[in-house]
C-alpha cells in the first residue's frame, strides 16, 4: 500500500482549515475540541520543519505556523530546551496547546483574591499527544516548561492576531511563596 505523505505546509493548512469550520460552526466554543484538533493532526508524531524547530538561547522559542485571515487565532511552535519555561500565567484569550515532541511539565496554580497571586496547586507531565486548554480568565493559571535533557515542542493556539500576540496572551501573575514545612 502506498502511503501519501502530506507536505508541512498542506498538513497546517489542513489544521487551520478544521479550526475555521469549528469556529465558524460552534455556537458554544470549547478550547478543548481545538486541543484535540491538534492532537489529531500529529498522528505520527512531529513532522514540522525544521526551522520551526529551533530553540531560542533566552529562553522557549516561539514559531508563527499560521495566522489566521481574519485575525480570529495564531497557530504557533514553541520549541524548549530543558530548564526554560513560561512565565506563571493565566490568559487574555482562549488557548489550546498538545505536545508533539518530548515531555513538558505543567504546574497548576489557583487564584488567590485577597493577594491577587498565584497559589501553587500540583503539576502533571504532558506526554506526546497531551496537553492542556483553557478559557480567558483566572480559570486555568499555570507554567509550562521541560524539566527534562532534551528538546520539547509543543503546538499552540490562540484565540489572538499574531500582531496582538506580545500583550493578547499571557496574563502573568506573581506566585505565593508557601513557607517551608
Ligand atoms: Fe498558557
Amino acid at each position: 500500500m502506498t502511503r501519501i505523505i502530506e507536505e508541512p505546509t498542506s498538513r497546517i493548512a489542513s489544521l487551520a482549515s478544521a479550526i475555521d469550520s469549528l469556529l465558524a460552526s460552534e455556537a458554544c466554543f470549547d478550547p478543548r475540541v481545538i486541543q484535540r484538533m491538534i492532537r489529531d493532526a500529529f498522528p505520527d508524531g512531529n513532522w514540522l520543519p525544521r526551522p520551526m524547530c529551533q530553540p531560542g538561547d533566552e529562553g522557549y522559542a516561539r514559531h508563527v505556523l499560521h495566522s489566521d485571515a481574519a485575525d480570529r487565532y495564531t497557530i504557533v511552535a514553541l520549541v524548549w530546551t530543558q530548564g526554560q519555561h513560561s512565565p506563571v500565567h493565566a490568559h487574555h484569550t482562549w488557548c489550546a496547546l498538545c505536545v508533539v515532541e518530548g515531555e513538558l511539565l505543567e504546574e497548576f496554580f489557583a487564584y488567590d483574591p485577597d493577594g491577587a497571586a498565584a497559589v501553587p496547586a500540583g503539576s502533571a507531565c504532558r506526554q506526546v499527544g497531551e496537553g492542556s486548554s483553557g478559557t480567558a480568565g483566572l480559570h486555568l493559571i499555570h507554567r509550562v516548561g521541560n524539566a527534562r535533557p532534551g528538546t520539547a515542542i509543543s503546538v499552540h493556539i490562540y484565540g489572538v492576531a499574531t500582531s496582538e500576540m506580545s500583550s493578547g496572551i499571557n496574563h502573568v501573575l506573581p506566585v505565593v511563596e508557601t513557607a517551608a514545612a
